[in-house]
């Protein structure tokens, strides 16, 4: 595509925008603005192509600049740009809710709207607590979560997250009675894994052991990503998932599945549950859901924990939350608009079909200086470096600036790589995006 200049700001004007999980000094002193999309590319202002390795942020399943889902909101907002959903409907909203218990889970069939993972996450902490409690088990109000987990970062996520920088200064702020699992990455075991690692099932068995301490009566769900992202892409060792589904059956505890990152297709199926055969009570999405076009969150719940909340006198609110914007009509109209693009292009398994050559792409950089593990599943990588002496992370940041000079977007979390590059992504695409990684970890001391 032919990429016209576009004006960036100048120095001066980048200080007003206080930047989320940014170092602000550093950005701003060195930016990197991204100012066009269309497909797998950026453009930075001043026309330079940058092909994109992370969908966004783990959101553009798609790909960039879709004109369905463009046209879709263009025609929502000039046709009602909000209603009200709080004692008030609009069609679509009905619609979408309808479309996505099509594609959800078996029994995950009502869906409850938000605006972002972080809203999904404390919508399902609010809905496990009301509903235990509707049960006649309201002194079921502890979360288990665990290590590594990200949960986004309202205080119910991140106290039931386990990334320490986005909980310690908040420490005596966070929800109380939560503990955390122990994170299943081990790298001694389990480095250059292709898929799943075999090495780590029996780590779910220390849920009985939180559960022993805590007693079962006292917790409301377990939850985790089925595999995570943010943390740097932590994968689920095989058998795990299903083992922390039998032991939360066996207590009467649900299962939430955090699916912001690993909903819609990112991992060869529509959900990881579906994936990974695995089903939770319930599950929180966001992201790909409007291809990132529009904030949007949805939580799916089984039907029966609806069912136990609806209860009481017929013109008793139920459930004492939402938000302004819970099936907003633009999001819901771009939401319909993606669903329509992944169902025609068939995205949503895409991620199966191209896992093995994905695959084979990163597990190239196994052996290169400096590179202690490479991580896959779906359409999801992650390449792990050896930290430098005293300097945790700087040798990926480097990593990461240098690619981006190069025109390939990764994402850096800790000495972490991480790839997950939109589900339409070509083969010359993916070798593009491995050999600049190779020689730019190459080329870093
Ligand atoms: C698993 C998971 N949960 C929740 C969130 C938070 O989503 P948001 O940034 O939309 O609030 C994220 C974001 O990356 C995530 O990966």
């Amino acid at each position: 595509m032919n990429a016209q200049p576009i004006p960036a700001p100048a120095p001066a004007e980048l200080d007003a925008f206080w930047m989320p999980f940014t170092a602000n000094r550093q950005f701003k002193a060195n930016p990197r603005l991204l100012a066009r999309a269309e497909g797998m590319y950026y453009w930075t202002p001043d026309g330079r192509e940058v092909l994109d390795g992370v969908s966004g942020l783990w959101c553009v399943n798609a790909g960039h600049g879709r004109r369905e889902i463009t046209d879709a909101v263009a025609k929502q907002l000039s046709t009602m740009e909000f209603a009200p959903t709080f004692q008030m409907g609009h069609p679509i909203a009905f619609e979408l809710a309808n479309r996505l218990a099509e594609l959800a889970p078996p029994g995950m069939d009502r869906i409850f709207f938000t605006n972002s993972g972080s809203e999904s996450v404390d919508t399902a902490l609010k809905i496990a607590i009301a509903y235990h409690r509707a049960q006649g088990a309201g002194q079921r109000t502890r979360f288990i979560g665990r290590e590594k987990g990200y949960h986004g970062v309202g205080f119910g996520g991140i106290s039931v997250g386990g990334m320490v920088n986005n909980r310690k200064i908040y420490g005596s702020s966070m929800l109380p009675g939560v503990d955390h699992l122990a994170h299943t990455l081990d790298i001694e075991h389990n480095a250059f894994s292709r898929g799943l690692p075999r090495w780590g099932m029996h780590l779910a068995n220390e849920l009985e052991r939180l559960i022993a301490l805590h007693d079962a009566s006292t917790i409301a769900a377990v939850i985790v990503e089925p595999l995570s992202g943010s943390a740097g892409v932590v994968l689920p060792p095989v058998g795990y998932l299903k083992r922390l589904r039998e032991i939360c059956d066996k207590h009467d505890i649900l299962l939430i599945f955090d699916e912001v990152i690993t909903g819609f297709g990112r991992v060869g199926k529509p959900f990881a549950s579906q994936a990974f055969d695995v089903t939770p009570d319930l599950m929180t999405t966001a992201k790909g859901l409007t291809n990132g076009a529009i904030p949007m969150g949805a939580v799916f719940s089984q039907r029966k924990i609806y069912d136990a909340l609806m209860q009481g006198p017929e013109n008793a609110i139920e459930l004492f939350h939402g938000y302004t914007y819970s099936a907003h009509p633009v999001a819901c109209a771009a939401a319909l608009a993606t669903l329509d693009i992944y169902a025609k292009e068939g995205l949503l398994t895409r991620a199966a079909a191209l896992g093995p050559q994905w695959e084979d792409a990163v597990h190239s950089l196994r052996g290169i200086p400096h590179v202690i593990d490479v991580r896959n599943y779906g359409l999801i990588g992650a390449v792990e470096l050896e930290p430098r002496a005293g300097k945790p992370g700087a040798r990926a940041y480097d990593v990461f600036v240098k690619c981006f000079e190069r025109g390939v977007m990764v994402r850096q979390t800790g000495d972490v790589i991480a790839m997950s590059p939109p589900l339409i992504i070509e083969t010359a695409q993916m070798t593009r995006i491995v050999e600049t990684l190779a020689e730019v970890i190459r080329e870093t001391a």
